[in-house]
């Protein structure tokens, strides 16, 4: 008898794509881009695309991954939503952010309230954003949500004890209310299950062993390695049983201008 496949998380981007219909993409803003997002926009029929990054590694990387569907009028820009003269006074037809709200902390901490207002102006019809909800803390019951947990909880003690801020995740709720203050009326708004793979296990535990040798403590880097390896051999066991962790919710929310 063979195996049941393992349970798959479904696109966002095929979902915005379902949500999207045959309304013309236009001009398109990635508003925090990275390998994924940029490769799928530039896949869209769209009249132009810009993508915007304030680290420039990761923007280096997503360059190198559209440089062939890359046209003359599609753009990447390196820059941080604080600062006021990014993108000033232009206006795109579709916005993407794209897990964008999470990291936000790591490059402007504490601006999560004001992004939706920064972002606004460039709205000029329809904005995604794609998140998922805060999944490192809370009650859990099951065996898969707390070994998810558990990767992401040392992640970020690994991240704050090397002296780097940690993603900041807000639920779909909070995100409704900051587009409605906004000016924006929601159109769509779903939660999808989540299921974390082997590769996400991968870098989790991969980015936790670089912050790790960032830690001048001997002692603590020793623990927090011995802690690493530990939960490697817990996913690896769980994922061999089960194909996939499921374990919380990303959303999908579309709201428009008019
Ligand atoms: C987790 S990545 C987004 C995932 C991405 N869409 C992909 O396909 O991989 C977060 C992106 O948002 C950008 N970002 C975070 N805070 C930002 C800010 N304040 N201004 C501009 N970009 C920001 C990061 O530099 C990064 O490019």
């Amino acid at each position: 008898m063979t195996a049941p496949p393992p349970p798959q998380k479904l696109d966002m981007f095929g979902v915005i794509q379902h949500i999207q219909g045959d309304a013309p993409w236009g001009s398109v803003l990635d508003a925090g881009t990275g390998v994924r997002s940029a490769r799928w926009i530039s896949g869209l029929p769209s009249s132009r695309w810009t993508a915007v990054s304030a680290d420039p590694d990761h923007l280096k990387l997503t360059e190198a991954a559209v440089a062939t569907a890359r046209r003359p009028q599609d753009r990447l820009v390196l820059g941080n939503w604080q600062d006021p003269a990014l993108l000033a006074g232009e206006s795109h037809d579709t916005v993407l952010a794209e897990y964008l709200l999470g990291a936000v902390e790591s490059y402007a901490p504490y601006f999560q309230s004001d992004l939706f207002a920064r972002l606004r102006p460039l709205v000029g019809g329809r904005l995604y954003v794609v998140g998922v909800d805060p999944y490192v803390n809370g009650v859990v019951t099951d065996e898969t949500g707390a070994l998810v947990q558990a990767i992401g909880r040392l992640r970020d003690a690994c991240a704050l004890l090397a002296g780097v801020m940690p993603y900041r995740e807000y639920p779909a709720e909070w995100v409704i209310q900051r587009l409605e203050q906004v000016g924006l009326r929601i159109v769509f708004a779903r939660r999808f299950p989540n299921i974390y793979d082997r590769p996400w296990v991968k870098r989790q535990l991969d980015d936790s062993r670089r912050l790790v040798d960032l830690i001048n403590d001997p002692a603590v880097a020793q623990a927090l390695t011995g802690q690493i390896e530990a939960l490697f051999q817990r996913a690896e066991d769980l994922l061999g049983r089960l194909g996939g962790l499921a374990h919380g919710h990303d959303y999908v929310i579309a709201a428009v201008t008019g």
